[in-house]
């Protein structure tokens, strides 16, 4: 009679069992977590936003800068207590810094029940079904050199905008970077498997595609490369908008120009990663390019599509890097006139050339450069933006301004956030607005009839 009233209560265990997923880092990170909860969901296991009652919790983790893995070191300590008044759950790191500290994670973490890296999330209901019956520490964090999970779906949220993997890895193998070592080595979707997936997230109500790869535009299938794929998805009848991130300015070819300047729905913006702008730097970063090489690339991009709007990456206070040198990149910022950018203190990775570099830069030195760098750049986007004052821009609806329930907040095609005055719309409806006015990153404006 026990017995058997145990083994129902397993039973249904199983069946309510609830998982729980948080997602630092970049946007592979949030495609990824799309993909366990696939796989999760295939298992059983049903979606809860509360953690307090999750029988399985994950963290997928960046390693990109030590603060990402401090922030996750910090959470993990907490999430030990709760684990403590529920010994059963499972508590899973996956991602990059599951790739990069599994033994550190082992040792200094023993309560993480489950690591698995990048490569290895397929393999997550065998192991989950085996974690309950063997109640043992699992670790995958083998890299494969053919990995896309081009057959499995992602769980997406509701919304606007799909996000669709088409390739993972890096080659480039910059000397700051980490990348290279916890997503391992370049490998692409087939074209035909993106298409499916695109055509399925239109299906699905989704009006705009990211295409997403840590090296997007090296794109590389035997039926064609990344212009070839744009092309395809471009075609594709209710992809309203397309985007994609992030690319290597090496990369950027006049196939690709030609093909953002053909296709409307292709929008016309390009994140491109300057991350310093002094020769010898960016030599020692290897990102294959110069200085002037790079202003000659935004010149040429602004030659194809003259209203293309640019993002870019920094990296200040890299290993050696001078006063004179630090110059260089504001000379870029000054020339460039980048929309907007990402701005980061160089954080030395265990394990990338840059971190053996005998040179390291005084962390007050760091902090100084980047103040001075973000508030160039602050000038910069005003400076974008109120160029756009007094253009009619088409904006899709995308959700509540979070400072009025009266108005709407969207993105331009060249993905600037605008705010205005709700009337008759909805969401996802695409429109037209006259861009009134620009204050800090955002614009204002009016819809036009
Ligand atoms: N330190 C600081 N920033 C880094 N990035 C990558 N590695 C590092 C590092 N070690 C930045 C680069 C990259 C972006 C995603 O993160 O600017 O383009
Ligand atoms: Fe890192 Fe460079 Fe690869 Fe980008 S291109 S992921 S910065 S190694």
């Amino acid at each position: 009679m026990e017995n058997n009233s145990i083994e129902l209560h397993n039973k249904l265990d199983s069946i309510n069992k609830k998982y729980f997923i948080e997602t630092y880092g970049c946007q592979m990170n949030v495609y990824d977590s799309e993909l366990v909860a696939t796989q999760l969901e295939n298992s059983g296991f049903e979606k809860t936003e509360n953690i307090e009652i999750a029988d399985a919790i994950f963290l997928n983790t960046c390693a990109i800068r030590d603060k990402a893995e401090e922030t996750v070191h910090n959470r993990l300590s907490n999430l030990h207590n709760l684990k403590k008044k529920k010994p059963g759950m499972i508590l899973g790191v996956l991602g990059c810094m599951a790739q990069n500290l599994k033994n550190e994670l082992l040792e200094s973490k023993p309560f993480v029940d489950v690591i698995l890296g990048p490569d290895s999330y397929r393999r997550i209901p065998e192991l989950i079904q085996s974690r309950t019956q063997e109640n043992n520490n699992i670790v995958d964090t083998k890299l494969s050199k053919f990995e896309v999970y081009e057959d499995l779906y992602p769980s997406r949220n509701e919304g606007i905008n799909a996000w669709i993997s088409i390739m993972r890895g890096c080659d480039k193998f910059c000397t700051f970077c980490i990348v290279p070592f916890t997503r391992g080595r370049e490998r692409s979707s087939s074209i035909e498997s993106i298409v499916e997936e695109a055509k399925k997230c239109v299906a699905e109500g989704f009006i705009e595609i990211t295409l997403l790869g840590q090296n997007v535009n090296s794109y590389r299938t035997p039926e064609g490369a990344f212009p070839e794929l744009l092309k395809e998805i471009a075609v594709i009848p209710g992809v309203k908008r397309i985007r994609y991130t992030s690319p290597h300015p090496q990369d950027i070819d006049d196939d690709l120009l030609q093909v953002m300047k053909d296709f409307d729905n292709i929008c016309n913006h390009i994140h491109l990663p300057l991350q310093a702008g002094a020769d010898r730097i960016l030599k020692r970063m290897n990102r294959t390019y110069t200085k002037v090489e790079f202003l000659n690339l935004v010149d040429k991009i602004r030659k194809y599509m003259p209203d293309c709007s640019l993002s870019t990456d920094v990296i200040v206070g890299f290993p050696g890097e001078t006063d004179d040198e630090f110059l260089e990149t504001l000379d870029v910022i000054e020339k460039v006139e980048f929309n907007s950018a990402f701005m980061f203190k160089y954080s030395s990775r265990p394990g990338t050339k840059a971190s053996e570099y005998t040179d390291q830069i005084d962390e007050n030195i760091k902090q100084t450069r980047l103040e001075s760098l973000i508030l160039l750049q602050k000038e910069k986007t005003l400076i974008a933006n109120k160029k756009l004052v007094g253009t009619v821009q088409e904006v899709i609806v995308e959700k509540e301004s979070k400072k009025s329930e009266h108005q709407w907040a969207g993105r331009t095609n060249g993905n600037t956030w605008v705010v205005f005055d709700k009337s008759n719309e909805s969401i996802k409806d695409i429109i037209k607005v006259l861009i009134t006015d620009a204050r800090g990153i955002t614009l204002f404006g009016q819809r036009e009839n």
